[in-house]
């Protein structure tokens, strides 16, 4: 099969690792790619805003299945518009209002039975701050739309949660995002992210993994995208998993199926879990990012294999296989991340990687340049370990930071701690 990945960060790097490694595979190119690629698998020629160049490559190129990473384009309907020339992993642009609208999302937890915190959205920020005031801190207030990972504020105050209600709807600090917000009920517990490929009808979940959303240790500072994470969770044990499986993940695919949108590709549900009790905190409609450049470092099966059955609608029953070993991801960002970062950081030569044990380092955010790979953006690298539990994974991948220090770019101290008894 040739396969044309889309996207540009550590999960890209990580899901073209892991996709190179099928039987099935015939040629492999991604777009737009990072400084970790070969140039020579770099696609050409290609513009996201525009759907109909993509097509024109698929086409040429004789394109089998498109793999696609993130969310922005899943909802923008880059399924919907590839769907009738190939096969396409990720969901159709209905589908992935669950992750593009909060509001939608939270609607449709409502409408089909998902446990979830209650919450009710405005766009008047008068409005939202006279209900805000009625409900017990802390608080949680979301933009509706697509922000980056940004758009949550867990306000311990009601002036924080009013200035960012103001934030969002007056002063548009995420443009459109933030027009509508949400005012939502604050979830005590711990957090996990359960991955699921599904097929419309079948949702198959992967191991739970634990992301590290808060830039600084001990989960303080502000929100990113993700700064680390691990597998397996131990809290995650069979019986959450039940629940996660029949009042979660049946659901969606039940409720899709209703509304006459089957829900094929990656369903990300983001839980939190208290007493052994699970409510979704957010959905997402594709991989995460770091969890995937881990979780696919313990999959034991044919990823390419996976993602053709889920976008032909095809799955069989039973669990998906995972490696009986622990992994952790860490991630190096750049000085200044979440906010406003310094770029062109040189990265050295990382080759001495391999020869300190079970280590990948992935790029995120990297280019490759005349001058040699320097960073672009925020989150720069992923290094993942892999061992027997996540205490020898865990040993390994900072002993390894210790050898390829970066200037420039830093790391938590904690990834995994919170995973070891
Ligand atoms: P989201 O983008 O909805 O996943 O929110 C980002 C982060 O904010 C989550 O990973 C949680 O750490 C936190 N968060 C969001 N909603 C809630 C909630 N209702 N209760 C507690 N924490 C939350
Ligand atoms: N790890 C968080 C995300 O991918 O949204």
């Amino acid at each position: 099969m040739n396969v044309l990945l889309i996207g540009s960060g550590g999960r890209e790097h990580a899901l073209f690792w892991k996709l190179s490694q099928s039987t099935q595979l015939g040629s492999i190119r991604v777009f737009p790619g990072n400084g970790g690629f070969a140039p020579e698998s770099i696609a050409l020629g290609i513009d996201l805003k525009n759907f109909e160049t993509i097509r024109s490559y698929v086409k040429q190129n004789k394109i089998d299945l498109v793999v696609v990473g993130p969310e922005q384009p899943l909802v923008d309907g880059i399924t919907d518009a590839l769907s009738r020339d190939c096969l396409v992993f990720g969901p159709t642009a209905f589908c992935a209002q669950l992750e593009g609208s909060k509001d939608f999302s939270k609607a449709f937890m409502k409408r089909h039975g998902i446990p979830t915190a209650d919450a009710v959205t405005f766009t008047d920020s008068n409005a939202a701050i006279e209900y805000l005031r009625t409900r017990k801190l802390p608080i949680v207030v979301k933009a509706d739309g697509l922000a980056a990972g940004k758009g949550v504020t867990v306000a311990t105050s009601y002036e924080d949660a009013e200035t960012a209600v103001r934030d969002a709807i007056d002063k548009k600090i995420f443009g459109t995002s933030g027009q509508s917000v949400l005012i939502e009920d604050f979830l005590e517990g711990q957090e996990a992210s359960v991955f699921a490929i599904c097929d419309g009808q079948r949702a198959l979940p992967m191991i739970a993994a634990q992301d590290h959303k808060r830039v600084f240790d001990n989960d303080q500072g502000p929100n990113t995208g993700g700064m680390g994470a691990y597998a397996p969770v131990p809290f995650m044990n069979a019986d959450v998993m039940r629940q996660v499986q029949t009042e979660v993940l049946d659901r969606v695919m039940a409720g899709m199926q209703k509304e006459g949108h089957p829900y094929r590709g990656l369903l990300y549900a983001g839980l939190m879990v208290h007493n052994g009790s699970v409510r979704v905190v957010e959905f997402n409609c594709r991989f995460g990012d770091p969890e995937t450049q881990g979780l696919l470092r313990l999959l034991d099966e044919d990823l390419l294999e996976l993602c053709k059955l889920s976008a032909s609608g095809n799955l069989p029953e039973r669990q998906i296989h995972f490696k009986q070993e622990a992994v952790i991801c860490i991630v190096l960002a750049a000085e200044g991340y979440p906010g406003e970062v310094r770029k062109n950081i040189p990265i050295p030569d990382l080759k001495i990687i391999d020869s300190l044990g079970d280590i990948i380092m992935f790029h995120a955010g990297t280019a490759l340049t005349p001058g040699g790979v320097v960073s672009t953006g925020g989150r720069v690298l992923n290094l993942t370990a892999t061992g027997r539990d996540l205490l020898e994974a865990r040993k390994l991948a900072y002993s390894a930071l210790e050898r390829v220090h970066v200037p420039g770019l830093f790391y938590r101290k904690d990834i995994g701690q919170k995973g070891i008894p």
